[in-house]
């Protein structure tokens, strides 16, 4: 069982492990250090307090272990979605249950019409994520895969 929690500067430690060298192998980024986690985690407290929120980022939290982070980014009609999870935590559906609780917030929520997603042609387990998740593929842009999830009116209701 997972929850969403917001971060904390606390989280530090915790941030650094899961932008490990494994887990951004397929990220335009590099791994963090711990300074790059602490001002990582300065900037999103400051993105929180924003009056119109550009980011929604949140810890995906198992028996009080931060095991990885989801980030929304909203737009007016659609969402950006990206998710990682710490290398030693793969394969037990962290990823598909927090998409999931971000999907249900995004559209009950936030009342968004749909929510985009993307990940390195390499990158199966991405891609594996976004299907079970009811993301549909909608071909190739930028050397990534890209997937879109509309939301039915009535999911916005719910
Ligand atoms: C992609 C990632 C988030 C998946 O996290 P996870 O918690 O292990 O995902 P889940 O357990 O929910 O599901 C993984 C699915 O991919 C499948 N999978 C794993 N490795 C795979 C591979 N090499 N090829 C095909 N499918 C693979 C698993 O079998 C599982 O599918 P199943 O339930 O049908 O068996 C994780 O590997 C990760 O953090 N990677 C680095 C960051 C990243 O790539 N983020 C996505 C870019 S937005």
């Amino acid at each position: 069982m997972i929850s969403l929690r917001e971060l904390t500067l606390g989280d530090a430690p915790a941030v650094q492990r899961i932008y490990g060298d494994a887990s951004v192998r397929y990220l335009p980024r590099l791994a963090m250090t711990a300074q790059n986690a602490a001002s990582w985690l300065a900037d999103h407290a400051v993105e929180r307090h924003a009056t119109t929120r550009t980011l929604y980022c949140f810890g995906i939290d198992h028996a009080n272990d931060l095991v990885g982070v989801i980030r929304l980014r909203p737009d007016r009609t659609s969402a950006a979605l990206s998710y990682i999870i710490r290398h030693d935590a793969w394969g037990h559906g962290y990823a598909t249950k927090a998409v999931g609780l971000v999907l249900n917030f995004a559209s009950s929520t936030l009342g968004l019409a749909s929510v985009d997603a993307k990940h390195h042609p390499d990158n199966h387990a991405s891609g594996r994520v976004l299907i079970k998740s009811g993301f549909t593929c909608t071909g190739r842009s930028g050397g990534a895969v890209m997937y879109i999830r509309h939301f039915a009116s009535c999911d916005s209701m719910s």
